[in-house]
């Protein structure tokens, strides 16, 4: 789903293009949401990062960030800004009618030193062990995309820096076409009860982290000039014991 044109269009505009309906910048939100948290800023990792600008945002701040994704086509994406400094794709008006937009990292106020910021096609489930050390992880809008969630929160604590901080956003949509049922940590019935996500992270994470911040942040993907996703995306911030 993530290597199609039309996708890679709506999340260029999702995250470098327009505001809709008086909502926020996502990926700055989830970015501003978490960095009154850090104490040190030498490492981050965006797993899951799509087009990048999570990544951009975080590079502000950090001397040096590694962004991740699955996504061949959103990796040369992400590269294509960091290279040139703008992207140009298209929006999609009704039907087959399209126009080009453009953004800039100068636009943005991300004309950053770009040098330590690093895009790799990775599949989280599967990371190479350079992966590490790092003093903040995000995951945004990921976990309920993974085969195996919990394997995925497992892994990720071993990444981490004493103190360092781990934060999970997602709108906890489980879908088998993703995530086997077995594998969903919430968002099922067991025994007459509802079993909720945040519960199953506790479960996951609990050994491990201490919650410091629970949250919801929303966001508009624009699909045309007249179809937009309303999504509300519910953060966790844990940091490492
Ligand atoms: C719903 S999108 C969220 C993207 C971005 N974090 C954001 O908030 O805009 C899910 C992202 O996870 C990536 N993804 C899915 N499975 C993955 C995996 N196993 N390893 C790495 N990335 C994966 C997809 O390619 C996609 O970019």
């Amino acid at each position: 789903m993530y290597e199609t044109d039309i996708i890679a269009s709506q999340y260029c505009e999702f995250h470098y293009g327009s505001e809709y309906f008086g909502v926020k910048n996502f990926t700055k939100s989830i970015v501003d949401i978490v960095l009154p948290y850090i104490n040190n800023k030498s490492k981050a990792l965006d797993i899951g990062c799509s087009v990048g600008r999570a990544s951009f945002e975080l590079k502000k701040e950090f001397d040096v960030v590694d962004g991740l994704d699955y996504s061949n086509k959103f990796i040369q994406i992400a590269n294509q800004m960091k290279k040139d400094k703008l992207l140009k794709y298209t929006n999609t008006s009704e039907g087959e009618c399209t126009y080009v937009s453009q953004s800039s990292l100068e636009d943005l106020s991300l004309d950053i030193n770009t040098k330590d910021l690093n895009f790799y096609q990775a599949d989280a489930m599967n990371m190479k062990k350079e992966f590490k050390e790092y003093d903040l992880i995000i995951a945004v809008n990921l976990i309920d995309r993974l085969h195996t969630p919990l394997d995925f929160l497992n892994d990720v604590s071993s990444r981490l820096n004493q103190d360092g901080i781990l934060l999970i956003a997602s709108p906890y949509t489980w879908l088998c076409e993703y995530t086997p049922k077995e594998n969903w940590l919430g968002g099922y019935t067991k025994d007459g009860k509802d079993i909720k996500t945040i519960d199953g992270l506790h479960k996951a994470l609990d050994d491990k982290f201490e919650l410091l911040k629970e949250d919801k942040i929303e966001f508009v993907i624009r699909e045309t000039q007249n179809k937009y996703q309303h999504t509300v995306s519910n953060v966790s911030i844990w940091k490492l014991r």
